[in-house]
């Protein structure tokens, strides 16, 4: 639990995830908190500009792929389709989708960030005037709803690219798969995966010579000190990220440079030099290995489309009516 607060004060009110999940999360041994917490409207804008560098293959990877093999996915998914996007990010990958299938229906992004989501559905519904664009603003993490399926009668297919399956625990991958194949059933799930591979080039991927990725993780303090009237003192964290083959992840951490005392929602954290707080795993999948984890949550795995390196998989899966 959190240290004591103030002696003789009311323990201060804690309100939202955030917040619970922080003062939990820094409880803990070893300390952790969820990687969704970077994804406010400055760790979003930084994950845009990761998106972007030269060390970071997963996007520009997925991109291609998606553009040179996007006939082959629509045909998997079929005509009419309602497409879920799991995690809707700035929309260049679902774009290329859309442009490539036989007359969709629908799309239902869904995404923690309101503001990103509400800006990249209304550019979408500009450029695709036939198109029910319907924004649903969830931690798809947890229980949501959607929209009852549309009487066009299409498949309602989901979409999870940019491996963001990869950041959560083996368990939670697999119960969001479970979950997603009752949601999807009748349907299919198109996915992108990041794949095993070597490991400098992982490491160059999270530790990027302009620091944004440094940078991306230490705005979860930020975020903390703006949100939560936190007292983080950025300077005294530095951003840690490794890969760990035996459990085939980066994990990223922040560590504290030195001794030190802080204050979040009005109750006290000790940090040691050298102590840790654990923010992301970033999970990377053989296709054999992925394949088998889709199937053991219900999914028909289908087709696989890999770039030439085999740098990251892009899978089709099926569902049963
Ligand atoms: C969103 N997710 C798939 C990214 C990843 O590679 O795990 C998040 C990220 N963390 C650091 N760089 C990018």
């Amino acid at each position: 639990m959190p240290q004591a607060a103030d002696a003789g004060l009311p323990p201060p009110v804690v309100d939202g995830d955030f917040a619970r999940e922080l003062l939990a999360g820094l409880a803990r041994r070893p300390r952790s908190i969820a990687p969704k917490f970077f994804y406010d409207r400055a760790g979003s804008a930084l994950f845009d500009r990761i998106c972007e560098l030269p060390e970071y293959y997963p996007t520009r990877t997925e991109l291609a792929l998606m553009r040179e093999r996007a006939g082959e996915m629509a045909e998997c998914i079929g005509p009419d389709a309602e497409i879920v996007e799991f995690g809707a990010g700035s929309s260049r990958k679902i774009r290329v989708l859309l442009d490539a299938l036989q007359r969709p229906r629908r799309f239902v992004p869904i995404d923690i960030s309101a503001e990103h989501l509400h800006a990249a559905a209304d550019a979408l519904r500009a450029d695709h005037p036939g198109l029910d664009v319907r924004p649903i603003a969830a931690d798809f993490t947890r229980a949501f709803e959607l929209p009852a399926r549309s009487a066009t009668g299409g498949r309602r297919v989901g979409f999870f690219p940019g491996s963001s399956i990869g950041n959560f625990t083996p368990d939670e991958a697999l119960d969001f798969l479970r979950r997603t194949a009752a949601l999807l059933r009748g349907g299919g799930l198109l996915i992108g995966v990041d794949l095993v591979k070597d490991p400098a080039l992982l490491h160059a991927a999270y530790n990027d010579a302009a620091g944004v990725t440094a940078a991306f993780n230490l705005n979860l303090l930020a975020r903390a000190n703006r949100e939560l009237g936190a007292n983080f003192d950025l300077a005294q964290f530095a951003h840690h990220a490794f890969y760990q083959p035996t459990l085939q992840r980066i994990e990223m951490h922040l560590v504290s440079r030195r001794v030190q005392q802080v204050r979040v929602c009005g109750h006290g954290f000790e940090f040691a030099e050298g102590d840790t707080l654990h923010t992301e795993n970033s999970h990377k999948f053989s296709v054999a290995g992925f394949r088998e984890l889709a199937e053991r949550a219900g999914y028909l795995p289908r087709a696989v489309w890999c770039d030439p390196q085999r740098l990251f998989s892009i899978h089709w899966l099926a569902l049963p009516a």
